[in-house]
């Protein structure tokens, strides 16, 4: 369904072969949950992105008018929408990367786990059509509990015999842009000059940032440490109290976003050196995911990094955030059990 009906899908794809043909890799991209406080500045910014050739855009409601006004922007990637179930196979065939943001957000006093009992289903179903249309996609899951739906979506690939654990990453990518921000502010920098690593899950201690492993090499003292892995860990608190009641945080994510899938796309055309944080199949610690910083290349996260050396107050840290991610992975791969 081009979202211009005089442009017949023969044209559309003859429009992207030619953008191949001239050396620019295309790569096709959908987003599931594109109509969302996430999804639709997300899908904005894919649209801007050089790397993407065709945008699919799937939503249970308003994919169509999300389409419509995105396919307006002069950039070369052409959109298409898609709308509820029936339509979720369509809008996932041929996808080389699959990004989902699709899912209920916090209120105030809730958890992240609070969103298990609606958003692990609508994970499953979606997993479930990937499985089905685009098994060789890489996957980008947003919607929370993270530490949680990255089991689940695991398991049902496993289910599928389609299991790929290079190819299925927790965005935990918010965390490090809020750390880059925050120890910016408290350092002096510009944060584009800072790159702080941020392990372990996406849900309150489980978020561990390596303070001491920051670039540019500095030193905090124990309250900058404290003050900075707090705000660190409470970030999305922080957006949820702010927005009270009318949501999370969705400009920033959609932003973290893009820079994560493009990291993903970058990896794929096959540049060197692409590293990122990410939840993902792990065996730097007992747990069977974690994230950490990861190498992308062209087929998923092909390098898991250890997380080098930590101080004490890390290495407590890690404790307690691995004491929490073993409960949450356990819910995860429970519920795909049950
Ligand atoms: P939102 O309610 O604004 O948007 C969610 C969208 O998902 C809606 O458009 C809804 O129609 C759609 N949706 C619901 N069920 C669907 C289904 N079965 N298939 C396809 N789409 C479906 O919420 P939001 O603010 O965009 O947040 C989405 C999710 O992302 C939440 O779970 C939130 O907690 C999570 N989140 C994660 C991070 C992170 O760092 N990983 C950051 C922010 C938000
Ligand atoms: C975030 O970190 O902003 C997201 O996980 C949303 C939330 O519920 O905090």
């Amino acid at each position: 369904n081009p979202t211009n009906p005089q442009m017949e899908e023969s044209a559309i794809l003859e429009r992207v072969n030619c953008r191949a043909k001239g050396g620019a890799p295309g790569f096709k991209v959908a987003i599931l949950g594109a109509a969302g406080g996430i999804g639709q500045p997300l899908a904005m910014l894919m649209k801007m992105n050089p790397l993407v050739s065709v945008l699919h855009l799937y939503d249970v409601v308003n994919s169509p008018g999300v389409t419509a006004d995105i396919s307006h922007m002069d950039t070369g990637a052409v959109v298409r929408g898609f709308l509820g179930q029936q339509q979720l196979e369509a809008a996932l065939t041929g996808m080389d990367v699959v990004v989902i943001p699709a899912g209920v957000p916090r209120k105030p006093g809730m958890t992240r786990d609070d969103l298990f009992n609606i958003n692990a289903g609508i994970v499953k179903t979606l997993c479930e059509g990937i499985s089905k249309c685009c098994p060789n996609a890489i996957v980008n899951l947003i919607s929370n509990p993270v530490n949680s739906t990255v089991p689940i979506a695991a398991e049902v690939f496993k289910k599928a015999g389609i299991y790929d654990p290079k190819r299925l990453l927790g965005v935990t990518m918010l965390d490090v842009v809020r750390a880059n921000t925050f120890v910016a502010e408290v350092l002096g920098l510009d944060p584009r000059e800072v790159d702080v690593p941020v392990v372990g899950g996406h849900a309150g201690v489980t978020i561990l940032p390596l303070l001491s492993q920051v670039k540019p090499p500095c030193s905090f003292t124990p309250e900058e440490t404290e003050y900075l892995t707090k705000r660190i860990q409470d970030g999305g608190t922080e957006v949820v109290q702010a927005k009270a009641g009318a949501g999370s945080a969705t400009l920033s994510m959609a932003y973290a976003a893009v820079k994560f899938a493009d990291a993903c796309l970058r990896g794929l055309r096959g540049d060197a050196g692409v590293v990122e944080c990410a939840f993902v199949a792990s065996q730097v610690t007992e747990l069977p995911f974690f994230a950490t910083k990861v190498r992308l290349g062209r087929t998923g996260a092909e390098e898991v990094y250890q997380l080098g050396p930590l101080n004490e107050y890390e290495r407590a840290g890690l404790e307690n955030a691995k004491r929490e991610l073993a409960i949450s992975i356990q819910k995860g791969v429970s519920f795909m059990k049950k």
